[in-house]
């Protein structure tokens, strides 16, 4: 296998991560007291108990229950700051040099917290990270997709300004995936792109759902990404769809063992996506939940694909440089 110190230097984009999901248990603590959050009873009550839950979920949705309950702690401004700041810093020195971050803004305002207070911090954060660190970025709302439709409608509305303004570039769906297609959020999606037509898409697709979630994100919602993806593997003519379309697949690989979607890194289907031409990138998704961050799961490969050399690690890299969104200046200076 390569060295760990080669994967460290590798020019690392990272397309799928959670703001909500970098809540150390660290943090959460302290900023539950800072802000007077009460956590419910049969919430772990101390850093060593939660950090014991999150060692391995049941699925998705186990994991969900413990993250939406994480993101109450965060209320103020310098929170959603203090939150974005500390990832930017960790992941700065594991070679990370752009970042397209998802945030759930409807986790925030169902609580009472102001788009407006979650989207400044994040976007501080972001611009902080380009000027001391030199990692671009991209800052991406995710609507919930357990949230009715309707509602997902007056966040985008709520969003208009960053929308217009280009502080948020990019639109995602995430949150508990099979009772929830794609087909749902059709008009979400064509009522983001009329506020920004420069608007970029995503979703989640393919995680626990099927295949055909991975294909109606496509031809439904119109995303030029798809964040996970793992189940394309069971439909021929959409692997060969995604490789001819340069469709960028997001993949997670110490999340889906921890979400048991498989129980090791070595049975996703890296090595048939890279035969089959398919361009994917590797993240993290919710690292303080999952046990590492981008360097970690680019280790967990390594470790489970050790036959993988320079050239293909540098095939990977290029790739998912080629499908960030950042412009076409930035993507001469990443290769
Ligand atoms: N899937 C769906 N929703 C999520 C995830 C995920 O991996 N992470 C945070 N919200
Ligand atoms: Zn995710």
């Amino acid at each position: 296998a390569v060295s760990v110190e080669f994967l460290k230097e590798l020019p690392k984009c990272e397309h799928h991560l959670h703001l909500e999901g970098t809540l150390e248990p660290d943090l959460l603590f302290p900023l539950a007291k800072r802000n007077g959050i009460e956590l419910p009873a049969e919430f772990p009550q101390s850093v060593e108990e939660l950090a014991a839950k999150y060692s391995q979920f049941r699925d998705l949705q186990d994991f969900l229950d413990y993250y939406y309950i994480g993101t109450n702690v965060l209320v103020k401004e310098e929170d959603f700051f203090d939150l974005a700041w500390a990832y930017f810093t960790k992941v700065a020195k594991q070679g990370l040099v752009h970042a397209e971050v998802f945030f759930d803004p409807q986790s925030h305002t169902s609580r009472g917290v102001p788009i407006a207070v979650v989207t400044r911090g994040f976007s501080k954060a972001c611009e902080r990270a380009q000027n001391e660190l030199g990692i671009s970025t991209e800052l991406i709302m995710c609507l919930l997709r357990h949230v009715e439709p309707e509602k997902c409608l007056e966040t985008i509305q709520e969003a208009t300004p960053f929308l217009k303004d280009g502080t948020i570039s990019g639109l995602g769906l995430d949150s508990a995936e099979k009772p929830f297609p794609p087909e749902l959020f059709i008009e979400c999606y064509e009522a983001a792109t009329k506020i920004n037509p420069d608007l970029k898409l995503t979703a989640h697709a393919g995680e626990e759902g099927s295949s055909a979630y991975v294909v109606n994100s496509l031809d439904l919602l119109q995303v030029t990404r798809i964040d996970h993806g793992i189940n394309s593997q069971h439909d021929e003519e959409l692997m060969a769809r995604l490789s001819r379309e340069r469709i960028m697949l997001t993949m997670c690989p110490l999340s889906n063992v921890k979400l048991q979607v498989v129980s090791a890194v070595g049975e996703l289907p890296f090595q048939r996506f890279l035969d089959a031409d398919i361009p994917f990138s590797v993240n993290s998704d919710d690292p303080a939940y999952f046990g590492g961050y981008i360097l970690e799961n680019y280790i967990a490969l390594s470790e489970s694909f050790p036959h993988w050399d320079h050239q293909t690690w540098g095939k990977i890299v290029k790739n998912s440089i080629e499908g960030s969104w950042c412009d076409a200046k930035r993507k001469q200076q990443l290769l």
